[in-house]
């Protein structure tokens, strides 16, 4: 069994010999290679769909992990106890989703590692877990296809105010692919930017904030060449 670039990335990131919980677990194909592969001691899968979690279930049994592996029909972690766990992932999901997931387990910032894959609401979702007591600690880049995933190891701690830049593409750092993906950032930017200067109301604060964001985009660019 092998996992896609994108799932691969966040398997990378769980704890060796962890007991992970993986939100939105779907096919469950993550805690599956995690066991298959011994990475991990045990895992819940999680999901709010019944099909799903009989897909993760039907796979866990197929790959002959199910004695290690427990299933949760339920909202994000609302079914799954803190001393259950060393470890969470919530991947392929959207940023409000995701912080919508924490905000309801406040037990997620003690002495846990969450690993994270947003699809959407990128300096939302860094914003919020700087506020509410999360650092992050580490962000890579997967390239799988012609897209481009930001997968994050997370911890409860402080995190120091992001500039826009970092809320927008993450802090610097020297990942092979950072270069290109502070590039499509940048694209979504401008598209950003043109929306707002060709809007018949112009909001001058959010021009002003994305202005800045590629303003430091350009400086992490340059100072990676
Ligand atoms: C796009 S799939 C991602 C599957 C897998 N995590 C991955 O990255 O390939 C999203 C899954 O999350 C589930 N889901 C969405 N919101 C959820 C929530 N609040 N709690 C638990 N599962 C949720 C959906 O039912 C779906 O199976």
């Amino acid at each position: 069994m092998e996992l896609t670039p994108r799932l691969r990335a966040v398997a990378d990131r769980v704890p060796e010999g962890a007991r992970l919980a993986d939100v939105g677990a779907d096919h469950g194909y993550l805690p599956v290679w995690l066991l298959l592969n011994g990475r991990i001691r045990w895992a819940v899968a999680s999901d709010l769909r019944p099909g799903p979690l009989d897909n993760a279930k039907e796979n866990a049994r197929f790959y002959g992990v199910s004695e290690r592996m427990d299933f949760r029909l339920c909202d994000g972690l609302s079914a799954v106890r803190p001393e259950e766990v060393d470890a969470v992932s919530i991947a392929g999901m959207g940023g409000e989703t995701i912080a919508g997931i924490l905000d309801s387990a406040p037990w997620t910032r003690e002495d846990k590692t969450l690993v994270l894959q947003p699809m959407t609401s990128f300096p939302e979702l860094r914003l919020w877990l700087q506020q509410h007591g999360y650092l992050i600690e580490s962000e890579s880049v997967a390239r799988e296809g012609d897209r481009l995933y930001s997968i994050w190891t997370v911890r409860g701690g402080t995190m120091p105010p992001l500039a826009p830049a970092e809320l927008c593409a993450g802090r610097q750092s020297a990942d092979p692919l950072r270069e290109e993906y502070l590039d499509h950032i940048l694209s979504k930017i401008a598209r950003a930017l043109a929306g707002q200067r060709a809007a018949q109301r112009r909001d001058e604060a959010a021009i002003a904030w994305l202005e800045e964001a590629a303003a430091g985009l350009n400086a992490m660019k340059e100072e990676l060449s």
